[in-house]
């Protein structure tokens, strides 16, 4: 499964590339199985509250982390939502993407899936 965040299609628009099992991050959303989080990267390098509050209650089956950016925000703050996560959670960064990036990210993150999380379920 890929919990993903998205504002503006980004990352919609990649989830639905990967036609791999996907779910929208809402308030609500608990997870118990493992699965790779999605965000995009708000503020000035900041993780969405959305997924913030997500994180709350979901960290334990959190087996990878995804981000999208822009690098127009500069090296320090592109993606740094991933490297939030990572740092507060131990989360591994799987990828980071500028925008909808490329098919080699998507090509990446389809082989750590079926490496990580297919092997578990
Ligand atoms: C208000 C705002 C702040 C952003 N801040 C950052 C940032 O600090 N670092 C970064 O890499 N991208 C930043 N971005 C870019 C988005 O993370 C990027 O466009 C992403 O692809 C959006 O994904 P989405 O279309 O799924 O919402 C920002 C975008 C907006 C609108």
């Amino acid at each position: 499964m890929i919990a993903y965040a998205s504002r503006t299609g980004n990352v919609r628009f990649i989830v639905h590339q990967l036609e791999l099992p996907h779910i929208e991050i809402r308030d609500d959303l608990i997870l118990n199985e493992p699965f790779l989080l999605f965000t995009y990267t708000d503020g000035l390098g900041e993780v969405p509250q959305i997924v913030e509050r997500f994180l709350q209650h979901n960290v334990r089956f959190c087996k990878g982390v995804i981000a999208s950016g822009n690098s127009n925000f500069g090296h320090a703050y592109f993606c740094r939502s991933a490297h939030l996560i990572n740092e507060r959670y131990g989360i591994p960064i799987v990828q980071k993407i500028e925008l909808r990036g490329f098919q080699k990210n998507y090509d990446a993150i389809i082989d750590y899936y079926n490496r990580v999380i297919q092997k578990e379920i």
